[in-house]
């Protein structure tokens, strides 16, 4: 067998070194130097020799194949996420801040899945009493779960590694973990990589689901679940304020189901519980009829998602103006504060901006435009929008509002929700099936001319900043 030895790999021009150092003598440059096991250099090659047959049997796209057996656990929102529930074999990366409820949800979807499976949960962080503790804290003793606490990787694939053993396995965090062969610390590149892959492989051959749990650091990931990423088949995302309950899970890569998937949880005293209607959540606090607020009709996944964006806007007592944004791209406020200045004649200069995304959501979509171009309208205008009204479109730089996928799920979600109106872009047939009151706006212009129509009901005189900004 190869004798297994540590080289230093350089992660920018990939010259290998057999020590350490601080700068690579390939490529010159800083700290770019990781731990890597290698198996004997050339000797661990397989030999091309004469003779040396071709050993791939190739095949054609078209043929015969099964759709994978999945293993539901029964809670719904996770299901959803995983594409309707874990395929055998495969490994999936649960990654999240330290805190925001990993552990607790693992806890959760094994217990459900030891029902009717064998399931193993390997903590390297918690003590098996610690995990009894929680257990008992989510009311999940009964469940026939197989606990242990390791962090050494030789055990844990030594246990794993029988036939027709383990169907499930969670591991507790990937930055516990060590293999024997690298000398760097638990967490690091080297180790964290060192480890997922030995698991992973061991996974595929024994046919058993790996849900290994990863932490990511605020700063820039580094020996944090990125690293892991393309390894695995499926990378989950759990994210949230601390401050708030309610957490998402977001699938970014999924091999066996939809990517950019959300399944909605609130975290409770006894722990996780689903939610199945994440819209009515987000909107629970609103206040109606006050100005700066828009409620902007979103797709989070598959799934449409109302939820409240706030804007606030006073005047500064700074040279430079404060632009603050919560839950949504800044550089996307500035073009669309931009655009409100430049198109529509609106100034913003001497005026603080604030801009929330109420509940704590973070939202990516460019359809959400309108609605903050809408929110910021009505702060700086003091005029609240119409009652009862959605909002979304994309905004181009010439102040044109463009049209956005899925218009028809919007409608429907607001519907379902109590919406009688909804601000969109122009667009032919979309919501021929609804009730609601539509108003299709060509420009941002147009909005404008909506928010300052006399006609509207429940007007709240706020702090009109409408007379500064229209000089
Ligand atoms: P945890 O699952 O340990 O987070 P992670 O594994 O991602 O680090 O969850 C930790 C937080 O969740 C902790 O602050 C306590 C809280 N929590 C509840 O609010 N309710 C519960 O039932 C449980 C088990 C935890
Ligand atoms: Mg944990």
């Amino acid at each position: 067998m190869a004798r297994t030895t540590s080289l230093y790999v350089c992660q920018s021009c990939g010259a290998s070194h057999p020590k350490w150092t601080g700068r690579c003598d390939g490529c010159g440059d800083w700290n770019t130097l990781v731990e890597e096991v290698s198996t004997g250099g050339a000797a661990g090659r397989p030999a091309l020799g004469r003779g040396a047959k071709p050993k791939l049997t190739l095949s054609l796209l078209k043929g015969e194949t099964q759709s994978p057996p999945r293993r539901a656990t029964g809670i719904g929102e996770f299901d959803r996420v995983t594409g309707g529930g874990l395929v055998p074999g495969s490994a999936l990366l649960i990654g999240g801040d330290p805190g925001i409820g990993k552990s607790t949800l693992l806890l959760q979807a094994a217990a459900a899945l030891a029902q009717t499976h064998a399931v193993v949960y390997i903590s390297g962080e918690e003590a098996i009493d610690q995990l009894r503790l929680r257990a008992e804290r989510l009311g999940l003793t009964e469940a026939p779960v197989q606990l242990a606490a390791a962090t050494s990787v030789s055990d844990i694939a030594a246990t794993l590694d029988v036939p027709r053993g383990a169907e499930i396995v969670v591991v507790d965090s990937v930055q516990t973990l060590f293999v024997d062969e690298l000398d760097s610390a638990p967490g690091t590149v080297a180790q964290v990589r060192a480890s997922a892959q030995v698991l992973i492989r061991l996974a595929k051959r024994q046919g058993f689901v790996l849900l290994l749990v990863g932490h990511v650091t605020k700063e820039g990931m580094i020996a944090g679940p990125k690293v892991l990423e393309h390894m695995v088949d499926t990378v989950l995302y759990f994210e949230g304020e601390r401050g708030h309950q309610f957490r998402l899970l977001r699938s970014v890569k999924n091999r066996f189901g939809p990517a950019d998937e959300i399944g909605v949880f609130e975290m409770s005293d006894r722990g996780l519980r689903e939610v199945a209607n994440p819209s009515a959540l987000f909107l629970a606090e609103r206040e109606r009829d006050v100005s700066g607020s828009a409620v902007f009709a979103g797709i989070e996944g598959t799934r449409p998602v109302l939820v409240e964006i706030q804007a606030l806007i006073a005047p500064t007592a700074f040279a430079a103006p404060r632009r603050a944004v919560v839950g949504w791209d800044s550089a996307r406020l500035a073009m669309i504060l931009a655009v409100l200045e430049a198109r529509c004649g609106m100034a913003f200069a001497t005026c603080d901006v604030f801009l929330n995304v109420a509940g704590g959501l973070r939202i990516a979509e460019p359809a959400a435009d309108l609605a903050v171009a809408a929110a910021l309208a009505s702060a700086a205008l003091g005029r609240p929008l119409p009652t009862e009204t959605v909002v979304f479109g994309e905004i181009g730089l010439a102040g044109e509002v463009r049209a956005v996928a899925r218009a028809d799920s919007r409608l429907k979600e607001a519907e379902k929700l109590g919406f009688a109106a909804a601000i969109i872009p122009q667009r032919k047939h979309a919501g021929a099936f609804t009730n609601m009151k539509l108003e299709a706006v060509a420009r941002v212009a147009d909005l404008l001319a909506l928010l300052r129509r006399p006609s509207q009901r429940g007007t709240v005189s706020g702090p009109s900043l409408a007379s500064t900004t229209h000089g």
